[in-house]
């Protein structure tokens, strides 16, 4: 099924100047850059996307980090976007994703970990549209 995910390239990656170098990895999978933007978002904003996650441990790191520098948008579009680009991130603790994945390759560390992916349908729809509109999609 063609569908649509939300990535983002966090702010420990745009740091070290290899938003290409992942986002080929995307391209390389016939993943599609559709969408695409630059910005620097705020504590709240931050908060605002990661809502899901309010309650825990790490809500308050995780949106200290993802404000502390640029991050990088996109939404990727081709066959079975979800699970691709999240196979393609790896497990979410550099540590314990598997060799050649993005976070083993580039992630300092669980919270660093250079890159996010939507989880589901449900969440793409949601974190899509927390940072583009119908009209900024181009297929
Ligand atoms: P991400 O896929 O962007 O979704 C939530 C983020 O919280 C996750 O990647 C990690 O970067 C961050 N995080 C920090 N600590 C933890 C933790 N203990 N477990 C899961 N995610 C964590």
């Amino acid at each position: 099924m063609i569908q649509a995910t939300l990535a983002i390239i966090k702010p420990d990656a745009t740091k070290r100047n290899i938003v290409g170098q992942i986002l080929r990895r995307a391209e390389d999978q016939d993943l599609a850059v559709v969408a695409i933007k630059r910005l620097h978002l705020t504590k709240k904003q931050a908060a605002g996307f990661y809502s899901v996650h309010r309650n825990k441990s790490f809500f308050d790191d995780l949106t200290d980090f993802m404000s502390e520098g640029p991050i990088v948008v996109v939404v990727l579009r081709g066959e079975g976007s979800i699970r691709k680009w999240r196979d393609l991130m790896g497990a979410t603790d550099p540590v314990k994703a598997s060799p050649g994945t993005i976070r083993a390759l580039f992630g300092e560390s669980i919270e660093r970990n250079s890159t996010h992916g939507s989880d589901s349908p449900e969440s793409a729809c949601f974190e899509i549209g927390y940072f583009f509109s119908g009209l900024d999609l181009v297929k």
